[in-house]
């Protein structure tokens, strides 16, 4: 699979959307021969992130040079990352505060000098802390509520903890200012947040399925902060500064997005898959850290998209394509088909948004996969294909893509149970093609 030079894109004709729409979806949209990694990509895991290929060769075709691109659930912004790398103006929501704080720093070139010398002052002066161990724990209990040190307690060893408070108390004694204090705050939590170990005691929680290791052995946060920052501050000295173009924002996409009617040229994103990862699981984590009580992190978490922590579903608008799934749901576990039904009137709203901001005669690609709830195969794709076309969409194809899932990073089964509903429901996901028709 070839991706198109960007020189092919700099032409300043109009670009037909339907013809090159049609030609971009019937490409080989697997990607699997091709590095994930470059520019800022990995500096920090993220559940069922896109290879960058994929919102790559939809900005390269379907937009020119400083059209915005906008991806109203951003998740670490490998949308943002790309159309950023291209030029675009890049517009990026979502309600979770850990992705908020990694693609804001994906977006912004350091200064390799400067971030590796305050880098080496926080190791430092944590090695220090670290020898006056016996002042840590009390500047714990003074920072966090009962709830957050119970969780600390139950998920980190005792060295652990001192070190990343002292790696913390480290950081907050530099005095920094932004883009740098969010830089080091990323290594921080990308310390914590692995896809294999980590230094909690949890096993995947880059997969978001967290789970206590008995025995995990123990690993020095504090050596492995100092290697993560070089690497990092070398990915991130090299990316272009024309990160002017990038807007970040806390928004839940479901409310009205602060964005004027048909402003936007592209969208591209992928919603949460229904029922199938719960963000918050994993990265309470590191917010904990930064002082974000667990228990207000409960709350946030039933306003994610997908969650089954979830209100009553307002579902008279849905298609009955819909209707027939939650109904068919029902009959074996009402519980979960009002999780479904939840989700699909959510995703009617994010859609409804997304088409209002749309400019006529643009796209909007949704990437998402289908689930299993109880044995039943929910056909998300199709389930949404029709939300978007009620909403004022016109599906112009769906395109399959196979998943390396170990790259996409979706939850892995527990080997335990292979057979469990997430291992499943995993094996291909989908890619819609939305046109907001001319009026
Ligand atoms: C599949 S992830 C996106 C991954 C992204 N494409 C990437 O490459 O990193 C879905 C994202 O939707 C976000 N989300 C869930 N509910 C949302 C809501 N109500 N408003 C905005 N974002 C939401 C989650 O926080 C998560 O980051």
């Amino acid at each position: 699979m070839i991706v198109p030079s960007l020189s092919t894109l700099e032409k300043k004709q109009p670009v037909s959307a339907r013809r090159s729409l049609s030609k971009l979806l019937s490409t080989d949209l697997d990607f699997h021969r091709e590095a994930s990694n470059y520019a800022s990509h990995a500096l920090h895991a993220f559940a069922a992130k896109f290879p960058p290929q994929l919102p790559r060769i939809f900005i390269e075709g379907l937009t020119h040079k400083g059209e915005t691109v906008m991806d109203p659930m951003m998740g670490s912004g490998t949308a943002i990352v790309e159309a950023f790398l291209c030029g675009r103006r890049a517009v990026g929501f979502d309600i979770d505060p850990l992705a908020l704080t990694i693609c804001r720093v994906k977006t912004h070139p350091v200064d390799f000098l400067e971030t590796t010398w305050a880098g080496k002052r926080v190791v430092n002066s944590a090695i220090k802390l670290l020898q006056r161990a016996s002042r840590l724990e009390p500047a714990m209990r003074e920072r966090f509520s009962p709830a957050s040190l119970e969780f600390i307690d139950y998920w980190f060893g005792k060295q652990s903890q001192r070190e990343l408070m002292a790696l913390l108390l480290a950081i907050e004694r530099e005095h920094l200012e932004q883009p740098l204090l969010d830089f080091l705050k990323v290594v921080f939590s990308s310390i914590i947040i692995t896809k294999s170990g980590g230094v909690s005691l949890a096993y995947d929680l880059a997969h978001t399925r967290p789970h206590l290791l008995e025995g995990k052995p123990y690993k020095d946060a504090i050596k492995i902060f100092e290697a993560r920052l070089a690497k990092s501050a070398a990915l991130l000295s090299q990316l272009p500064s024309n990160g002017k173009h990038v807007e970040i924002q806390q928004h839940d996409c479901r409310q009205r997005l602060p964005l004027e009617e048909d402003s936007v040229q592209l969208i591209v994103t992928s919603p949460p898959y229904a029922n199938a990862i719960d963000y918050m699981r994993a990265h309470k984590f590191s917010l904990v850290w930064f002082g974000e009580d667990i228990d207000g992190l409960s709350t946030l978490r039933s306003t994610y998209i997908g969650s089954e922590k979830t209100g009553v579903p307002n579902t008279p608008d849905l298609p009955s394509s819909v209707c027939r799934a939650v109904d068919k749901l029902k009959e074996v576990d009402s519980k979960k088909s009002r999780v479904l039904a939840k989700y699909f009137a959510d995703m009617r709203l994010a859609l409804g948004e997304m088409v209002r901001v749309l400019e006529p005669g643009r796209c909007c690609i949704v990437v998402v996969g289908p689930s299993t709830m109880r044995g039943q195969t929910i056909k998300t794709h199709e389930l949404l294909s029709d939300i978007g076309n009620e909403v004022g969409f016109e599906t112009l194809d769906i395109a399959e893509r196979k998943l390396d899932r170990n790259r996409r990073m979706l939850p892995a089964a527990f080997r335990r149970n292979h057979n469990s509903q997430i291992e499943s429901r995993m094996h291909e996901e989908y890619i819609i093609g939305f046109l907001k028709p001319l009026r």
